[in-house]
């Protein structure tokens, strides 16, 4: 197997996991409803499996589950077409459901995986992103919740990949040569 790239950290794991508790009160205070998460695959599973725990010490008590999107491949350059790899398991009609994904680019993922779940009847969507590259959107699309802005570099770890590798850093950084 190839050796791993370096990889230049830009945010501690210690720095995210006081951002994401802050975010869960966000949240909490924002939505005071019972809500469904529903994390986009596979970028954001690490992130929403802190974010759920934090939400529980914000006082929430939500339903999950898990929407496989592509819109990647395993190139650093976002492709045009989002396809489904993995369906939801529940019913999202009537539900607030509340979307997480790990990273905001283009918005196609996200306005993609939005008007699926609203088309399916639910009845509100919130989004939380961890990061955000502001001035990169294509379609027009917001978070209501974001984690960190970040430069316009291509950065992996705490789920981030690169070619589906560098998910397992506790930390997020910048892949040099990119
Ligand atoms: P968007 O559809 O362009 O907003 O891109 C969102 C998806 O592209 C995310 O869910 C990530 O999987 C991936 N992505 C975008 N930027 C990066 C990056 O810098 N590093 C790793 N993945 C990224
Ligand atoms: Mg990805």
């Amino acid at each position: 197997m190839a050796e791993p790239l370096p990889v230049t950290p830009l945010f501690t794991a210690e720095h995210i996991a006081k951002r994401v508790h802050v975010m869960a009160e966000e949240i909490a205070a924002a939505i005071q409803r019972q809500v469904m998460v529903v994390a986009l695959l596979k970028g954001s599973f690490v992130f929403t499996a802190d974010l759920i725990r934090a939400l529980h010490h914000a006082g929430m008590h939500p339903e999950i589950d898990f929407l496989g999107l592509r819109s990647y491949g395993n190139a650093t350059v976002s492709s045009r077409k989002v396809t489904i790899t993995q369906d939801l398991s529940d019913e999202v009609a009537g539900r607030n459901v509340l979307l997480v994904d790990d990273i905001l680019e283009s918005g196609r993922t996200l306005s993609y995986a939005r008007n699926l779940i609203l088309a399916r009847g639910a009845q509100s969507v919130h989004i939380a992103v961890l990061l955000e590259k502001p001035g990169k959107r294509a379609v027009s699309i917001d978070a209501d919740f974001i984690g960190f802005s970040t430069p316009d570099q291509f950065v992996v770890g705490y789920g981030l990949d690169y070619a589906n590798r560098y998910r397992e850093l506790p930390y997020i950084g910048v892949l040099k040569q990119h």
